[in-house]
């Protein structure tokens, strides 16, 4: 069974991805990593995303991979070396946004992702998944939230952390990103046709999950009982 969950940035896909997998002992893969760690290797290399024979030189030489680390949660590793907490700052965010406006790299990852999901009982999150990485998904969601509700969210994650930002800059790139993601010439965010939508605005993780959940059960018994 494959899952497909779509949506804006801050909506909560990846809280949302990896309960809903350990729930259903799926995997979990959020496919935005691909996309920052491609952004963050380019950056540190003084790539400009303008230079679009030097991304494909960098992505051809770069060795991406997703595997499941001991918590449970993915991992990703970048030429061999695990640098998740590194990719998940709100600059290598804005970074994956842009480099993932390209059409070229968008192109070359799609395989990368089709044959980390092909291995079934999984739950991908991104911008693309229900509409073009696997259109024939299983269940797709498009979870959403109004930005507000979204910035806050984040803005709470950073404070917990101990880093205080302001939250109407927060606000403002959020819906800076909301017009990337959706206005880019290849496979833009939208919701799928058949796409489940949920709005997660006053809604706890724990409520969205349920949601899910029992989406995905209904559709377990449609498919014992046709
Ligand atoms: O989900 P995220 O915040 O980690 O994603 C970072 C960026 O990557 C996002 O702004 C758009 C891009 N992305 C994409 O274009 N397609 C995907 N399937 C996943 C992410």
């Amino acid at each position: 069974m494959i899952i497909a969950i779509d949506g804006p940035a801050g909506s909560g896909k990846s809280t949302v991805g990896k309960l809903l997998a350990e729930k259903l002992g799926f995997i979990h893969i959020s496919t935005g990593a691909l996309y920052r760690a491609i952004g963050w290797k380019a950056a540190r290399e003084g790539i400009p995303f303008t230079d679009i024979p030097r991304l494909l030189d960098l992505m051809k030489r770069t060795q991406l991979d997703i595997r499941r680390g001991k918590n449970g949660s993915y991992e990703v590793y970048v030429d061999g070396v695990e640098v998740t907490s590194v990719l998940y700052s709100q600059e290598v965010g804005n970074l994956a946004s842009a480099v993932s406006a390209i059409p070229e790299v968008r192109d070359n990852l799609v395989q990368l992702q089709r044959d980390l999901g092909s291995k079934g009982n999984v739950v991908l999150d991104g911008r693309d998944i229900g509409t073009v990485i696997f259109p024939d998904a299983d269940i797709k969601f498009y979870l959403d939230a109004s930005p507000e509700e979204r910035a806050k969210r984040r803005w709470l994650e950073l404070q917990s952390k101990g880093i205080s930002v302001d939250l109407d800059k927060l606000t403002e790139e959020i819906i800076q990103r909301d017009v990337q993601d959706m206005s880019r010439a290849v496979a833009p965010l939208k919701k799928a046709k058949d796409a489940i939508y949920i709005d997660s605005t006053g809604l706890s993780i724990e409520e969205v999950v349920e949601k899910m959940l029992s989406e995905v059960e209904k559709k377990l018994s449609m498919r014992c009982n046709p």
